[in-house]
């Protein structure tokens, strides 16, 4: 779902287990910044799934390109996004950047950091409460 967050759209998205499987086994080779070392995200949030669930991804839907909004594209073997090297994740139709289901973006294409995660914090296993930190609840 897309919710929005002092103006931004943002992205609340179920991930399955294949998917995070998927996501987990990108060669970080392929990915610009794949330890998320740009702060692009609340501290709270790390490693490669950039997420306080593994399950549920939260990220401010705008690409760090030029803003545009890029689309989700989770189907893995897209043709039109690579085929078998396309694992699923977020295409940006204005100038071609992609981005795993984690946020992180891929090399050589013309974003240069890893999408946004917005401070947020789980209020109950179903409430995602976004722009208040973990450390707030
Ligand atoms: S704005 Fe997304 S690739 Fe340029």
């Amino acid at each position: 779902m897309t919710v929005e967050w002092r103006g931004k759209p943002v992205w609340i998205v179920h991930r399955t287990a294949e998917m995070i499987e998927r996501t987990q086994g990108i060669d970080p080779s392929r990915l610009s910044d794949p330890e998320s070392t740009v702060p692009q995200q609340p501290a709270y949030v790390s490693g490669q799934l950039r997420s306080l669930r593994p399950e549920i991804g939260v990220l401010v839907g705008i690409c760090t390109h030029l803003g545009c909004s890029p689309t989700f594209r989770p189907e893995p073997g897209a043709a039109d996004l690579g085929g078998d090297s396309w694992p699923g994740g977020y295409f940006c139709p204005c100038h071609g950047s992609r981005f795993d289901l984690a946020g992180r973006v891929f090399a050589n294409v013309p974003a240069p950091i890893n999408l946004e995660v917005p401070p947020y914090r789980f209020d109950s296993d179903e409430i995602v409460v976004i722009g208040e930190d973990e450390e707030a609840a």
